[in-house]
């Protein structure tokens, strides 16, 4: 099974669980790079605003053949209930159309529902096999470690 991490990460929490993922799959592993600079509390402040707009970003190129993977996986941090754009950048984009694809988000302490409606609906096509979210990361990372370990083990891939 050829799978695939794409993943948005400001500050690191989705890209331990993206790397936890791809290193128990062996999958390929690839960021999305916004070119705007989301640094600092101003970064922070922005990336608010910008997501709840739904607005799309400049990302760095970013070839991707859906094609080539049985499995795709996408991640994002939870921001406001609504995904990064540099997320909605790139879903808007590519074509998942009958691709199998399992969604994931990271999070301080609130529910992810609606960051994974929103998700959904940028998937139009898509076949998407599993949605789990994790919280606070980086200030757990063993237990992200194991807890990534036992979703995936559960999953029907
Ligand atoms: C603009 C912004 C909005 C956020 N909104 C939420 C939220 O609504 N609920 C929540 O639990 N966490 C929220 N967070 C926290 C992030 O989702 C969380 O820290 C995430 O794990 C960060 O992922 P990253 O380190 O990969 O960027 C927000 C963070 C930012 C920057």
């Amino acid at each position: 099974m050829k799978s695939i991490v794409i993943f948005y990460s400001r500050t690191g929490n989705t890209k331990f669980v993206a790397e936890q993922i791809a290193t128990n799959l062996e999958s390929d592993l690839r960021p999305l790079i916004d070119k705007k600079d989301r640094s600092g509390p101003w970064g922070w402040i922005w990336a608010g605003f910008d997501a709840i707009r739904k607005k799309k970003t400049q990302i760095e190129e970013f070839n991707f053949e859906p094609g080539k993977y049985n499995v795709i996986f996408i991640g994002c941090p939870n921001w406001a209930g609504q995904m990064p754009p540099a997320l909605r950048t790139f879903l808007e984009d590519v074509d998942l159309n009958n691709r199998k694809v399992v969604l994931f988000c990271t999070q301080d302490d609130m529910g992810a529902e609606k960051v994974f409606n929103n998700l959904r609906l940028l998937c139009q096509g898509a076949n998407i096999v599993a949605e789990k979210s994790f919280k606070k990361v980086l200030k757990n990372k063993d237990e992200v470690r194991q807890a990534v370990r036992e979703w995936l083990s559960d999953l029907k891939l």
